[in-house]
């Protein structure tokens, strides 16, 4: 049997207080939708189908690159209602998947769960709350068999005290949805085509409702304002530094760091405060960063060493380096093993060869540098001149002497010496000294200019 998502996400949100639609409000990054469909993608769905209408366009906009079916539901009747608009578009002999764009960390094993029950009967996902208040409860007869879910506002005393609620997520074949969804009625409370209705009707057809349970609440639950979406995000959070704890990484505190994408991380590898990673990260066995960090789509190699307060941007370290305090690596920016990038350095689309140094102070743009170089403290890559960029080469073994300034494109061969504070705009060949400054001058009978 085939399966077809439908994400149900048409409502307003208005709690939110936002311009925004709700379901594009982030978690980790990433919008609550797309946490859905990318659940919904890994179980292998036939297509997924998005039910939209306020903020519809925005939502459309926001996502060019989805490949989803988009939904109209014009008027918001219910979730019966629309489930029902993305009918037409699903096989008869497919399975529906129903799920809710505000409702991002279901996970795909209770999902798996979920959809393994028998094809012809109806499943439905719930999960008991010790506050289930604003849920549908799940009524079930005598013999323990589910007969209804009936909604918070139209429930009696005796089923308001039901603990077990309708996370609202369900599968159940599309032939049946066909059958049942055209007979809902709105005579209730709100005036809805609620979905659950089809609870009531799969009894009076005689056909099985099983019942499979939530691991916890926190991944049925939806985001309606902004403390529900903040607590998302820390459980979210809590989760990735669990998986991450269990595969050999310390943290110094596990609630002061922020994973947005995916972090691979070896053994041994300690987090300090306060970092943020970003996209794809990877960090290799023995890595430590320090204090107030920010990685994005990086990978670090074995034994490294991140000082406090540093940002890497789309680079690669190699094993053994150490980099910061206080430096900043932009994309492009790849060192190779024992390089060493120091305090105030800015690299970008820089090569830094095996052993290298750039330690202090300086600006390394466009450059290929060689191993066991010694870049001194505040050189400049003069890469840019007003128009176009150019790159600098530094041949292995060279040494930059402090406060140089290297005026692009230029090389400096191997084993070559550049004086403290040069302008360097020529070549440089290997072994050659280069001193590139005003001579010293030294006047011995000079006075200091006294007031008047
Ligand atoms: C629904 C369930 C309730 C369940 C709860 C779980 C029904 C009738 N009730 O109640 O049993 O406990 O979810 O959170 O299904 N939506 C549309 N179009 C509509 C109406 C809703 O797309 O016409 C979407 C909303 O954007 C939202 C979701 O469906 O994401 C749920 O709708 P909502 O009105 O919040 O349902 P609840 O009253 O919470
Ligand atoms: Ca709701």
């Amino acid at each position: 049997m085939t399966l077809d998502a439908v994400i149900l996400a048409a409502g307003q949100g208005s709690r939110m207080r936002s311009n925004l639609p709700k379901v594009l409000h982030t978690v980790a990054g990433k919008s609550m939708l797309q946490h859905v469909i990318d659940t919904a993608e890994s179980l292998s769905c036939e297509k997924v189908h998005i039910v939209i209408g306020h903020g519809a366009e925005q939502l459309r906009q926001a996502m060019p690159e989805a490949n989803v079916n988009w939904v109209l539901q014009a008027e918001q009747k219910g979730t019966g209602h629309a489930v029902a608009q993305a009918l037409p578009a699903i096989d008869d002999a497919a399975k529906v998947l129903v799920l809710y764009g505000d409702v991002p960390l279901i996970s795909a094993a209770t999902l798996e769960n979920l959809l393994a029950a028998d094809n012809d009967s109806l499943n439905i996902l719930t999960v008991t709350l010790t506050d289930p208040s604003g849920y549908g409860r799940i009524i079930r007869d005598q013999a323990d068999r589910v007969c209804a879910i009936v909604e918070q506002k139209d429930a009696s005393a005796d089923q308001l005290a039901v603990r077990e609620v309708n996370t609202g997520i369900l599968a159940v074949s599309a032939k049946h949805l066909n059958n049942w969804l055209p007979r809902l009625q709105a005579n209730n409370a709100q005036g809805e085509y609620y979905l659950t209705d089809i609870v009531a009707m799969a009894v009076a057809d005689g056909v099985s409702i099983s019942v499979t349970k939530a691991s916890d609440a926190m991944e049925v639950q939806g985001a309606n304002n902004r403390r529900q979406l903040h607590d998302l995000e820390r459980y979210y959070q809590g989760q990735q530094v669990d998986a991450l704890m269990n595969a050999g990484v310390s943290f110094a505190d596990a609630a002061r760091v922020d994973i947005r994408g995916v972090l691979c991380a070896g053994e041994d590898v300690f987090i300090d405060v306060n970092c943020v990673f970003e996209g794809d990260v990877s960090l290799g066995d023995g890595v430590s960063v320090g204090p107030n960090c920010i990685l994005r789509n990086c990978s670090i190699g074995a034994g490294s060493q991140i000082k406090a307060n540093t940002m890497i941007e789309e680079s690669q370290l190699s094993e053994n380096c150490d980099v910061g305090p206080y430096a900043r690596l932009r994309p492009g920016s790849v060192l190779a093993e024992n390089a060493k990038v120091g305090n105030f350095v800015e690299t970008k689309k820089a090569n830094i060869g095996r052993g290298s140094k750039v330690n202090h102070l300086s600006y390394i743009g466009d450059a290929e540098i060689g191993e066991g170089v010694n870049v001194g403290a505040g050189t400049i890559t003069c890469n840019y001149d007003g128009v176009n960029k150019s790159k600098t080469e530094i041949g292995d073994g060279s040494f930059i002497g402090s406060n140089t300034a290297l005026v692009a494109p230029v090389i400096v061969g191997k084993g070559a010496t550049v004086g403290a504070g040069s302008t360097i705009t020529s070549n440089i060949a290997d072994g050659e000294l280069a001193v590139a400054r005003a001579k010293q001058r030294n006047i011995a009978v000079w006075k200091r200019p006294t007031k008047k």
